[in-house]
């Protein structure tokens, strides 16, 4: 039987463990034309939720177009997909969609015939690059127009919205506001990571998103659903394991969705002959997954500056002392605390470190470092 824990990629299916209140509530949101801004670190599963969200919603009344600002390095590729996309998940015939493409004003189609006939098509900026901005509305707003005359609801999607702020920030975001609070046929949901930042975003009346929308925070899969989920995966294997066990696991991945499933996925091979899954086999699983990335965490550490090393090496051994405690200080023999402010917010802009509350306190984005910078001072 195939390993039925995935992780790394999105998840569908059986495979995709219980949000379907989530997923309920989101619909809800779309069918309301509600502007919702859903926020967790990263890890959490909001890719995975969004696209689980997508299958779930009835063909017949809606269209959803997805757009993750991860691929979009500009605002005219940007520009470009918000159009296409969004076109595309209005039209399905080929004919009437180039059609469309050639209606807008400031940008141009694309278009490719592929060795089975199939055609592709996109949209590119066709003018300057001070015209994007202008290039980006005019499709939010003929997207809108769209959605009225389809008699659809358009939820339009996307994902790493905190990465708005790369395409010289204010301006879009300002103009992104005074377009689409007019629209009447179109939902939308912002999704993000840097937790601060779509904060920020929606909570500083500065901002143009200020009050825009509700905030949504993902929160880690319910203890007992995930427990029931992991538990039945490893039966239907023809596993033993205890829900102690099972508990241990979840602790272990500090209820993270990637964590968890990676450690699932590794006790899984683990045991694959012994079909037990116990303390000791769990034990294990931490280490089995270091020595798997060890050649990544490798090639990160070569990136990674002395000082900032020292630093890392303390919060490795010593992660629940504030690092700008005299403690912490002290007993790594760092500097004055002045001096790591620059370490840490360079490593949290590396995205190596997270920020974690109010206070100083940060922990690793990657759960499994810290165990490999452990062993490496073991050396
Ligand atoms: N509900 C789920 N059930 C099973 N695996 C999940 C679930 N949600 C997320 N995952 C796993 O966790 C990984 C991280 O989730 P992802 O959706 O990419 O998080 P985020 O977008 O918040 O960073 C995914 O690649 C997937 O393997
Ligand atoms: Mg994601």
């Amino acid at each position: 039987m195939r390993n039925p824990f995935k992780y790394g990629g999105i998840v569908t299916g059986p495979y995709f463990a219980d949000r379907s209140g989530e997923i309920k509530t989101l619909k809800r949101e779309i069918e309301n034309l509600n502007r919702v801004f859903l926020v967790s670190p990263r890890r959490f599963g909001k890719t995975c939720l969004l696209h689980n969200l997508m299958g779930s919603l009835d063909p017949d009344g809606y269209a959803v177009a997805y757009i993750d600002l991860n691929a979009f390095p500009d605002l005219r590729s940007f520009a470009g997909a918000v159009a296409s996309l969004t076109t595309k998940a209005l039209e399905t015939n080929t004919d009437k969609l180039i059609k469309l493409f050639a209606g807008f004003k400031r940008l141009r189609p694309n278009i490719s015939i592929g060795s089975e006939g199939d055609v592709s098509a996109s949209l590119e900026l066709a003018v300057e690059e001070k015209e994007a901005i202008a290039a980006l509305i005019e499709g939010f707003a003929h997207a809108d127009a769209l959605a009225q005359r389809k008699r659809r609801t358009l939820a339009i999607i996307i994902d790493e919205f905190s990465d708005i702020e790369k395409y010289n920030g204010g301006a879009v975001e300002k103009a992104l506001r005074a377009e689409i609070q007019t629209h009447q046929h179109t939902s939308y949901i912002f999704s993000g990571s840097e937790m601060s930042v779509m904060l920020s975003m929606v909570q500083n009346k500065k901002r143009a998103f200020y009050k825009m929308g509700r905030i949504m925070a993902l929160e880690p899969i319910k203890q007992e659903t995930y427990e029931g989920f992991i538990k039945g995966w490893f039966e239907k294997g023809g596993y033993s394991i205890s829900t102690d066990c099972v508990r241990e696991i979840i602790d272990l991945g500090q209820g993270i969705t990637y964590n968890v499933q990676r450690l699932c996925h590794t006790a899984w091979e683990a045991a694959i002959e012994s079909k037990t899954i116990d303390a000791p086999l769990t034990e294990t699983l931490q280490a089995i997954i270091v020595k798997q990335d060890a050649p990544h965490y490798e090639v990160l550490w070569q990136t990674i500056s002395a000082t900032q090393k020292v630093l890392l090496i303390a919060l490795a051994q010593d992660p629940d002392t504030p690092p700008f405690s005299k403690a912490f200080l002290l007993r790594h023999k760092i500097g004055p605390a002045s001096s790591i402010n620059a370490s840490l917010a360079s490593l949290v802009k590396k995205g190596i470190l997270v920020r974690q509350g109010p206070g100083a306190q940060y922990r690793f984005s990657d759960l499994f470092f810290p165990f490999w910078i452990r062993e490496i001072g073991k050396l």
